[in-house]
């Protein structure tokens, strides 16, 4: 993972926390946070195909490291979470009130754990100068 990759994540959070605050235009609503979650999703494999995990994880023995366990943890918390989110999207399109009450209690939820997927990837950032 690089600065970048980083600086990237932290882009899609602020049109995350826009379409948040718009989410009354459903038409902007919900592509971006369809895109969001894509992006959320497509991520580890990218990760996967760009670093030299072998040698981060097993060589340098950073599979020991609290921060990675914890950002994994993160994520998959995040994931638990966008399938609740979806399911509680379904029940205001079926015009079920109680949806739209989880809809919004998941929302800050998710902004919660993304910011610290975000935190907690920044810390894992390998400096460049690094053998
Ligand atoms: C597949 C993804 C999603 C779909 C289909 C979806 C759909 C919707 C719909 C239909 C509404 C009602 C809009 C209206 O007022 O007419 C809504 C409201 C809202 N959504 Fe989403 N949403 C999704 C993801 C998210 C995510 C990831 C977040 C937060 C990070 C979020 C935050 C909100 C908030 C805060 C509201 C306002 C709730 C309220 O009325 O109290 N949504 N969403």
């Amino acid at each position: 993972m690089t600065v970048e990759t980083v600086w990237v994540a932290a882009g899609t959070y602020l049109v995350m926390l826009a379409a948040f605050y718009l989410s009354r235009y459903r038409w902007l609503h919900i592509p971006i946070m369809v895109s969001v979650m894509l992006f959320d999703l497509a991520m580890p494999f990218y990760l996967y195909l760009t670093g030299d995990w072998y040698r981060r994880l097993i060589e340098h023995e950073e599979i020991f490291s609290f921060l990675i366990w914890m950002h994994v943890g993160l994520v998959f918390t995040l994931y638990a979470l966008y399938f609740l989110q979806i399911q509680s999207a379904r029940k205001i399109f079926r015009g079920d009130g109680e949806g739209r009450a989880d809809h919004y209690s998941q929302a800050k939820a998710i902004l919660l754990v993304r910011g610290l997927v975000l935190l907690t990837a920044a810390l894992l950032v390998e400096p460049e100068s690094t053998p």
